[in-house]
């Protein structure tokens, strides 16, 4: 017998086959059940007949628990009406283990709370499902995009000394002898060394930040890609993450539109993203702001009603370039053009979804970051092999941190970042 998965029913159409799943929905008449089997590769449409299951084995098969494990062997037909284009005529149901009790999550509405809590069942749901199929394109692409460039992924360290995004936001933890360390924030500076062996470094992975926001943009733990190149200026940087952005949109148009249906995506936004995409100055975009009616003054940080005002007027995500530098990490290096701004980039998503990336220009002198370093209050011990990176072989470098839940809440077009990591934690919640 040929065991296939959903995905491939095209490939098997007229033949007999087995599918191994979990009953998702039923619908019954008389002489009927139409079998919703989901097994992670799609949902299709199985019909058990009285016919040929008989008066004892039909109603037993109306009786399978949802999310009861069950293989259905039968044959595949070709059905333009049916959802996802296929159907099977049932002729085995095998119950590999029937439910115990009633599945929690049933098919109708329930509140946010009960789903995360939920989270490792609510995974199995149809929107769900569409959610982490888009993730994982999104990681794909990521990573096609920067070996198909040259860049090579070194992964930085989780445990790390000291704070790289203010100290405000670090997760302390007990190292031995009562040592402390902190859970990274950003894998950036490790990719700074990285870039002076290599030329051109990313890391991707899982980066931690304290924030006591409980907004729907925020995480305490959430997965960054960072590449770092040498020999690479803000304009280099910009070009980058315009390029990686491109590639993204494309990728998920080219290879999962059924996803964004299920997700019911406005998929012509996304279809309007094009490059180039706009570059304004932080400075343009206070006079923007202003201009607009919506009062904002120059030398903060912009908030999510500022971005999402800025961002309006495009169809594709928006580069602000040059902030004030007190608002921007010690890092950063300040504009020679303009002593009050730093050579950093934000990008924002389209349709108010906010900050997706923030990168920038990295300080090259030594003795310049000392200071910048001391007047952050930051421990200078704790850099010491930073700094070595400016002694030996300093070079103009630069790079950026994309932020995936972000960047997958925006393609997917829905509310909360909390449904774009498989498990996620945030402020109030570590469970399951
Ligand atoms: O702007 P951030 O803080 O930049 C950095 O960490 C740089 N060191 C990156 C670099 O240049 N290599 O964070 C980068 C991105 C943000 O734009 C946002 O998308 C995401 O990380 N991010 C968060 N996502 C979810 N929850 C949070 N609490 C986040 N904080 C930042
Ligand atoms: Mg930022």
């Amino acid at each position: 017998m040929t065991i296939t998965t959903i995905a491939h029913l095209s490939e098997h159409v007229g033949e007999t086959v087995t599918l191994r799943g979990w009953l998702y929905n039923r619908r019954s008449s008389k002489k009927l059940h139409f079998l919703q089997l989901r097994d992670g590769s799609g949902i299709v449409q199985c019909i058990a007949t009285l016919a040929h299951f008989g008066e004892e084995r039909f109603p037993e098969i109306g009786a399978i628990g949802y999310e009861s494990s069950v293989m259905i062997t039968g044959s595949v037909r070709a059905d333009e009406r049916a959802p996802g284009g296929f159907e099977v005529e049932a002729q085995e149901v095998e119950v590999v283990a029937a439910t115990t009790e009633e599945y929690p999550i049933s098919l109708k509405e329930h509140g946010p709370d009960f789903l995360l809590s939920n989270r490792h069942l609510w995974l199995r749901s149809r929107k769900q499902v569409a959610l982490m199929r888009l993730r994982d394109q999104v990681i794909r692409s990521i990573r096609n995009f920067f070996h198909e460039r040259d860049f090579l992924n070194i992964d930085a360290p989780i445990f790390t000394p000291a704070a790289c995004e203010g100290t405000t936001t670090l997760f302390e933890v007990d190292y031995f002898d009562d040592e402390k360390a902190y859970l990274t924030q950003s894998g950036q500076l490790y990719m700074e060394a990285a870039a002076m062996a290599f030329g051109k470094a990313y890391c991707f992975g899982p980066t931690f930040r304290a924030e006591k926001s409980k907004t729907r943009r925020h995480l305490t733990e959430f997965w960054m890609v960072e590449p770092e190149m040498a020999y690479a200026t803000l304009d280099d940087v910009m070009d980058l993450a315009e390029d990686m952005l491109q590639r993204i949109v494309d990728d998920v148009l080219a290879h999962r539109r059924a996803d964004l249906e299920v997700l019911e995506r406005d998929i012509e936004k996304l279809e309007r993203v094009k490059k180039p995409y706009p570059r304004i100055s932080y400075s343009d975009a206070v006079e923007e702001l202003n201009g607009a009616g919506h009062a904002f003054e120059w030398g903060g940080d912009f908030g999510a009603p500022d971005e999402t005002e800025l961002s309006a007027k495009y169809d594709a995500p928006v580069l602000v370039h040059r902030y004030p530098q007190e608002v921007k990490a010690f890092y950063m290096r300040r504009d020679p053009d303009d002593d009050r701004v730093a050579l950093g980039v934000d990008v924002l998503a389209p349709e108010g979804y906010g900050e997706i990336i923030g990168g920038g220009e990295r300080e090259p002198d030594l003795e310049v970051l000392r200071e910048r370093i001391a007047a952050h209050d930051l421990p200078e011990e704790s850099f010491q092999w930073y700094l070595d990176l400016r002694k030996f072989g300093s070079v103009p470098h630069g790079g950026f941190g994309l932020g995936l839940e972000r960047t997958v809440c925006w393609l997917a077009g829905i509310e909360h970042v909390r449904e774009c990591i498989p498990f996620p934690r945030m402020l109030y919640r570590i469970y399951p």
